[in-house]
């Protein structure tokens, strides 16, 4: 049985839409006009227990209102969401003791104490036994280090420290759930590496299922094994993230090194098997299918223009990929809607 199902999930904002000019101010305050924006349109998924799941998309795509109304901070406007058994939004008290959550840089830890006592306030909170409390305490100071930080007022942590201590707060009372909303936005390669880490450690020790949302795509690189990627409000794939590059990474990238080029390739080499993304005086970057071309064609075909001192290649990442789907190169001359109705349709 899963421990997340949402179905024909719908959530609408009601907004006063500005009027120009003074008398447009005065109009809006006496009879205000509203408008609706559908943030979230009519998505079903399901979760099972242990899962790591990738909730990506664009600004704006509706990613943290989905995981508010998971939460039961929002309800829904219609549709309908049970999270291990629960309705969250009627339940928030039961709900709230199987789940954790951090939203961005909101902080749950008491701003004035030390991280300890916010650590001891949670666990009289969740009543969490002694043994349990102590267990992870010691577990979770060892993997996101924390030992130096346990004594020190929250407002005086530097950003990475306090998402490291609000991380280990989030996962103290060993929720089955947790929802992650940009957690490592802002920090630095260490401390992303680190929190990583943890929830990857954590979800194998204790099964603990994770939505995690990013725009960091290394996160999901390394994290999860699933993705659900949303698109204004629409769910266009949802599977695992291997077969999502196997389906549209189907590009191989090349950074070429070149000197003695001083005229654009780009507008001299026109072809139908691979692009230039991009150029200057020292690099270009190429993408081409592997199964229409080879390097070795290329590179024969760019040194009439220039002479190549080096080449590095690399499959397209989760990033590239996305990068396409959002600028819409999954069909040619396409506009973006039938691009992304493509896509929904190509999964
Ligand atoms: N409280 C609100 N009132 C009105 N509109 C809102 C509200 N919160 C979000 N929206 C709108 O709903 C849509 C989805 O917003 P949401 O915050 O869920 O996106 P997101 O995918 O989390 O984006 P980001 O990556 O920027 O965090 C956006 O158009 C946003 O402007
Ligand atoms: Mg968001």
């Amino acid at each position: 049985m899963p421990i997340i199902e949402v179905k024909n999930l719908v959530k609408q904002y009601k907004i006063i839409e500005k009027q120009d000019g003074l008398l447009g101010y005065f109009k809006n305050l006496i009879k205000p006009q509203y408008k609706k924006i559908i943030a979230v349109n009519n998505i079903n998924f399901e979760i099972k227990e242990g899962e790591l799941v990738g909730y990506i998309g664009e600004n704006g795509a509706g990613k943290s209102t989905t995981i508010k109304m998971l939460t039961g901070l929002l309800t829904p406007t219609s549709g309908k969401i049970v999270v291990n058994g629960l309705i969250p939004n009627e339940k928030r008290i039961q709900n709230n003791k199987n789940i954790g959550a951090v939203f961005g840089q909101k902080t749950q830890l008491w701003w004035d104490l030390p991280v300890i006592e916010s650590f001891r306030l949670i666990k009289k909170i969740f009543k969490i036994p002694e043994n349990e409390y102590r267990k992870n305490l010691k577990r979770f100071t060892e993997i996101l280090d924390l030992e130096d930080l346990l004594d020190k007022q929250v407002k005086n942590l530097s950003l990475g420290q306090k998402m490291r201590c609000e991380i280990a707060a989030t996962f103290l009372h060993n929720p089955k759930i947790v929802y992650l909303d940009e957690p490592t936005i802002g920090l630095d390669v260490f401390v992303k590496e680190n929190i990583r880490k943890f929830i990857k450690e954590i979800n194998k020790e204790k099964k603990t299922t994770v939505i995690l949302t990013t725009h960091d795509l290394k996160d999901i690189e390394d994290v999860c094994d699933r993705i659900i990627l949303l698109d204004r409000g629409q769910i266009i794939y949802d599977g695992e993230k291997q077969k999502f590059k196997d389906i549209y990474g189907k590009y191989t990238l090349a950074e070429i090194i070149v000197s003695s080029k001083n005229l654009s390739v780009k507008d001299k080499l026109q072809s139908n098997v691979f692009e230039i993304i991009e150029e200057n005086e020292k690099e270009m970057k190429i993408k081409f299918k592997h199964d229409e071309t080879t390097i070795v064609k290329i590179m024969n075909d760019i040194s009439e223009y220039c002479v190549i001192e080096d080449i590095h290649m690399r499959e397209s990442e989760l990033e590239d990929i996305l990068k396409e789907i959002y600028k819409g190169a999954y069909k040619n001359g396409a506009n973006n809607d039938s691009i992304r109705k493509n896509a929904i349709k190509k999964i």
